[in-house]
């Protein structure tokens, strides 16, 4: 069986973590730093602040923000149930928004439709490795965090807007536009520590807030803090998977333009491109039609394992409201096996299969 996803571990990740165990500093230390500094420098933001997962990276973001019970938080209805758990974490009230058919992502319009008075923050995920519009959303003035647990290393390209963007035509990393950013390096995501995060910002006030919040020990006051660290062992694996990042970026987009191209005439639709985004490909998602269920069972008779890109829209868990592209988007799209250690005969297997069963 062709696994939906596996993590790229070399021997030099491997090196890496020995090392660590074998200083005996295992926790929260030296690594740590570096791996945050040299991700944020990656990113192009003033700092960064490791943490234990992508969800209590989140649950601090909206902390910092100042997001409290009385608060709303907008959230695209299409992603997994991390964002709304950090959302309920602080009490606050979740507002689910529809999404845009062709990039999966939260619909600007849509939440434009869903601000009031109570909107504190915007939680914005770059959805399977495509940079949602951050124009269209920081254009309604609400601080943003940007979700790059899917996407750490794509690229947006602003032309001249006016808002708070950087000049015209330059290729910005996704996680660089909101107020803050998270990441998640849990076990098969682009760059995988097992399971860790990270708030990125260009706020040092907000990073030191959110430093602060992250580890209970040593305070001279009391006040509720957590234990949301990551570990050294965590950050030398993540420092070691970073140095291989662009070459991971590079082979995901060489396996989806296989793809796109052998699948180009079959009846099912393949990812969108487009000109401002990079799409760096955490998943390949193809739209089926009304039957992901069956095509899915079809291809895992046949050795290969494609899942639902996201396993259930927030309002099925809610029942609430009506979002009528999320709903169709749920019932067509499947995600095809897609991550750098696949091999040629992997991607030629899954090419002859999918393009052979629609
Ligand atoms: C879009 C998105 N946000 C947040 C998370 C949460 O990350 P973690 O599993 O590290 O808590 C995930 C993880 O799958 C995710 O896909």
């Amino acid at each position: 069986m062709i696994p939906h996803s596996r993590p790229t571990i070399t021997e030099n990740d491997i090196k890496s973590v020995s090392e660590v165990m074998r200083s005996g500093c295992i926790v929260q230390g030296e690594k740590v730093r570096q791996f945050e500094e040299k991700l944020a420098s990656f990113i192009g933001v003033k700092g960064g602040i490791a943490t234990s997962s992508g969800t209590s990276a989140l649950h601090l973001a909206l902390m910092v923000l100042g997001v409290g019970k009385e608060d709303e938080v907008i959230l695209p209805t299409y992603v997994c149930t991390a964002p709304l758990n950090a959302i309920y974490y602080i009490g606050a009230k979740p507002i689910l928004a529809d999404i845009n058919e062709d990039d999966f992502n939260i619909s600007a319009m849509d939440v434009e439709r869903k601000l009031t008075k109570k909107t504190r923050a915007i939680i914005v995920p770059h959805l399977f490795g495509l940079p949602a519009d951050m124009k269209e959303i920081l254009r309604l003035g609400i601080p943003v965090i940007e979700d790059c647990a899917q996407s750490i290393g794509a690229t947006i390209r602003h032309p001249a807007s006016g808002i708070r963007y950087p000049a015209s035509g330059i290729w910005h990393p996704v996680g660089s536009l909101g107020a803050l950013s998270i990441c998640s390096f849990y076990a098969t995501k682009l760059l995988a520590t097992g399971e860790g995060g990270m708030v990125l910002s260009n706020d040092e006030e907000l990073l030191s807030r959110i430093q602060d919040l992250r580890d209970y020990d040593e305070k001279d006051d009391f006040k509720v803090r957590f234990n949301y660290k990551m570990s050294n062992i965590e950050a030398a694996f993540g420092l070691s998977q970073l140095e291989k990042l662009p070459s991971f970026i590079k082979r995901r987009k060489e396996i989806a333009r296989k793809y796109s191209s052998a699948f180009s005439g079959c009846d099912f639709s393949i990812p969108s491109v487009y000109e401002n985004r990079e799409h760096i490909f955490y998943r390949y998602v193809v739209r089926v039609h009304n039957k992901a269920g069956k095509f899915i069972d079809d291809i895992q008779n046949k050795g290969i394992e494609c899942r639902r890109p996201v396993y259930k829209p927030l309002h099925h868990y809610l029942s609430c409201g009506d979002f009528p592209v999320a709903d169709k988007v749920y019932k067509d799209a499947v995600s095809i096996p897609i991550y750098p250690s696949l091999s040629d005969e992997d991607v030629d297997y899954i090419i002859e299969t999918v393009g052979g069963i629609s």
